[in-house]
């Protein structure tokens, strides 16, 4: 494979379609196993995870439901600063067993700020299935309870992953080339 270009950086091959669409099924079959009967609603977050939500989601054989939210983020004028409100999330979550899905964990400042508000709503159970994570990167405690590749702390783009708006339709994952760092 050889390496893409998106703007002004150059990004090289790290994971193949082959190997993503293997590690998605095997956190399926986890899903399947873990929440049979349980009818799970994953909450895809928006824009980074709707092709890890979908290929996930296309391997579960249990019932189970699916919605997607944003998340705007407002700098406060408190000293915390930091609030993420949902966008978009309609569904009665009292009571249900709710799985957040991501593309990436990389600070874990995004679902930090999130996870409270979604406690309130009070669902039966929350965890994260994350396409990747960096552990290197991580800033605050929240920790993914399915992840399908633990990476070093270098930017990727594909697989629903974007550089500056660009690069999420490529099915293989790209990283940052050394030499544009
Ligand atoms: P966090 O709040 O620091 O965990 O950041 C999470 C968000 O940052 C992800 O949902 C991505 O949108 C973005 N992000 C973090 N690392 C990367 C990367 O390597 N490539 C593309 N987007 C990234
Ligand atoms: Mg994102």
């Amino acid at each position: 494979m050889a390496d893409i270009r998106i703007h002004d950086k150059r990004f090289t091959p790290f994971i193949t379609a082959t190997e993503i669409e293997q590690r998605v099924r095997a956190l399926a079959a986890l899903i399947n196993t873990d929440y049979a009967g349980k009818n799970p609603l994953l909450i895809g977050i928006l824009n980074g995870s709707f092709i890890f939500a979908a290929d996930l989601f296309r391997g579960l054989t249990i019932e189970a439901e699916i919605s997607f939210i944003k998340l705007a983020s407002y700098k406060g004028t408190s000293s915390s600063g930091h609030v993420v409100t949902a966008i978009g999330l309609e569904e009665e979550l009292h009571g249900r067993h709710v799985i957040i899905v991501e593309d990436i964990i990389d600070t874990g400042k995004t679902l930090h700020s999130f996870l409270p508000g979604l406690q309130q709503r009070q669902p039966a159970s929350v965890k994260i299935a994350a396409f990747l994570s960096k552990p290197g990167a991580l800033q605050y405690d929240v920790r993914a309870d399915y992840v399908a590749f633990e990476i070093a702390n270098k930017f990727v783009v594909g697989y629903g992953l974007d550089y500056d708006g660009h690069g999420r339709n490529y099915p293989d994952l790209y990283r940052l080339k050394d030499a544009d760092f």
